[in-house]
């Protein structure tokens, strides 16, 4: 049975923007509750380590150079079905290429300045989930 949790993460392009409370609110009326939030800004450390995954790529400097340059939002939110509902919701990693309405359509810039973040499966929304929040910090139930 697919989880019902994911991680996402509002980008430091949306954040300094002031586009939280916009997407955040989207995000809600999409039907996802949110049960754990934070703001934080990433370190070097903390950036590179999320995305160990993609080490290696072409755009991993860059894309851990901009996930370090401002606040960013760290959330996990629920709904059935939370990993694919939330990258159904959130569209395409490019915005020009994103459904109409979605997240990146409506918010984001580029491929790399792309607003928001979601976890691809069920395994890394809990690997994620952890990388931010203690158990205790998410809403229980
Ligand atoms: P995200 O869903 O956070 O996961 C990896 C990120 O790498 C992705 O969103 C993009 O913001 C970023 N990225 C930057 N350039 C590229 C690229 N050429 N291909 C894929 N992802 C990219």
């Amino acid at each position: 049975m697919p989880s019902n949790r994911t991680l996402t993460i509002i980008k430091p392009d949306a954040f300094g923007a002031g586009k939280a409370g916009k997407i955040i609110a989207h995000l809600e009326q999409g039907g996802f509750r949110l049960v754990a939030a934070r703001v934080m800004q990433l370190s070097g450390a903390q950036a590179g380590e999320f995305y160990a995954i993609h080490k290696g790529r072409p755009f991993y400097s860059e894309l851990v150079e901009f996930m370090t340059s401002g606040e960013c939002m760290p959330m996990i939110l629920e709904k059935d079905g939370a990993v694919a509902a939330l990258r159904e919701a959130i569209g395409a990693t490019d915005p020009a290429e994103a459904d109409a309405g979605t997240v990146r359509k409506l918010y984001a810039e580029s491929k790399g300045r792309n607003a928001i973040h979601a976890s691809d499966s069920d395994e890394n929304a809990e690997r994620e989930s952890r990388f931010f929040f203690a158990e205790s910090e998410a809403i229980r139930g």
